[in-house]
């Protein structure tokens, strides 16, 4: 098979990442036969850099004219101060938009190996295996009217007022709940549908919609859930959840808390689908304070690739291989210092990437004997 591919490493630990990554992808396309092309954009805060736009044409093109996307990170404080469009993370929404990506597939996996990882104790977080849903093109990130009057520097400090808009129309709803129900049916059978239907609209709306969508799906447990609540459960007992389906903002916040709970948020993917072609990025974004350091875990980048295979490309055995190979470099003691703790000595990015490398070949040499 051609993977026709878009590479956006963008700002801070990104490009790091996404190069160990590029590097996974390599090794497993090579063993199974697969020819790999790769265009390399920028996006972000590098993308503001060269063409004070943090998402240049060209690289919308170029998307829109691949396979899938792979991304590394998008954010930094170079540009904390400037207005909303020319910010790192308006490239990233607006390529969210641009490739019609409404559903964020978020799997939040506790592997055996990292039980000293969890902050909980490992009985609690043994078994641990989430898929979160996040609804990506609505709600408060895209909601219209949103504004903020006048400056600081203008002479109104104290006076100013800021709104966003929280806003979801009915075949949003539908549409992400029915990518939910249908992960579902190929896992636990259960969804956890998170809103605050004690007080938004939007979430009654929300709640309404799902549990008319479920009905289409009589073999699926589905509950409901407030977010307050949702999250002391997430800690409390995370092997309850299953699919958890949420709006935007609420799948951001809970989606960095399940990084938590399995032990580092530098481990965790996406897979942002529903549109024509599929983007694909850890969910950790830039960490300015440890770029270009050579420290940053890639692992979150790497299980983005294996995603990106399985979503986008339909190829089921080399995805399984690459988290065969994060699982088995784990196993062995392989830690970056995120995860290090004061149990073993951290590696780099580079050489957790090469142990990976290392490892998928290993895998895919079992995979052909078999
Ligand atoms: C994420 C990030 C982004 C988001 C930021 C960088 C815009 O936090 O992907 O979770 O809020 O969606
Ligand atoms: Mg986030």
């Amino acid at each position: 098979m051609l993977l026709n591919l878009t590479i956006l490493p963008g700002d801070g630990i990104g490009p790091e990442v996404t190069e160990q990554a590029v590097l996974v992808l390599q090794v497993v396309a090579d063993a199974f036969g697969h020819q790999l092309q790769l265009h390399h954009r920028l996006i972000g805060g590098a993308a503001l850099t060269v063409a004070n736009d943090p998402l240049p044409a060209d690289t919308v093109q170029a998307c829109l004219a691949s396979t899938a996307v792979l991304l590394g990170a998008v954010g930094s404080p170079k540009f904390d101060h400037n207005p909303g469009h020319l910010r790192p993370e308006a490239g990233l929404l607006r390529i969210r938009r641009e490739l019609g990506a409404y559903a964020n597939l978020r799997p939040a996996v506790f592997f055996p190996a990292l039980e000293d990882c969890s902050p909980l104790r490992a009985e609690v977080v043994r078994g641990t295996d989430i898929m979160i849903v996040r609804e990506l093109l609505g709600g408060l990130y895209f909601g219209q009217p949103r504004s903020i009057s006048g400056t600081s520097e203008s002479g109104n400090a104290g006076e100013r007022v800021a709104v966003n808009t929280m806003r979801y129309a009915e075949f949003e709803v539908e549409r992400i709940a029915r990518v939910a129900f249908d992960l579902a049916m190929k896992r636990k059978m259960k969804v956890l549908s998170v809103d605050k239907a004690n007080v938004l609209e939007c979430s009654r709306l929300w709640r309404d919609v799902v549990t008319r969508i479920g009905k289409d799906y009589p073999e699926v447990k589905l509950g409901h859930q407030y977010v307050d609540s949702a999250a002391m459960l997430l800690v409390q007992r995370p092997t309850d959840f299953d699919v958890v389906l949420t709006e935007n903002m609420f799948g951001d916040i809970l989606s960095d808390q399940a990084g938590g709970v399995v032990g580092s948020l530098g481990l965790l993917a996406s897979a942002s689908v529903g549109g024509p072609v599929g983007l694909y990025e850890p969910v950790h974004g830039s960490a300015p304070d440890i770029a270009g350091k050579g420290i940053a875990n890639p692992l979150g980048a790497i299980l983005s690739v294996a995603l990106l295979l399985r979503h986008s490309c339909h190829l089921e055995k080399e995805a399984a291989c690459i988290e065969g190979a994060v699982s088995a470099v784990l196993s062995q003691g392989a830690r970056t210092a995120d995860l290090a703790g004061k149990t073993h000595a951290p590696i780099s990015t580079a050489e957790m990437g090469r142990r990976v490398v290392e490892a998928a070949k290993g895998a895919v040499s079992e995979h052909k004997s078999d």
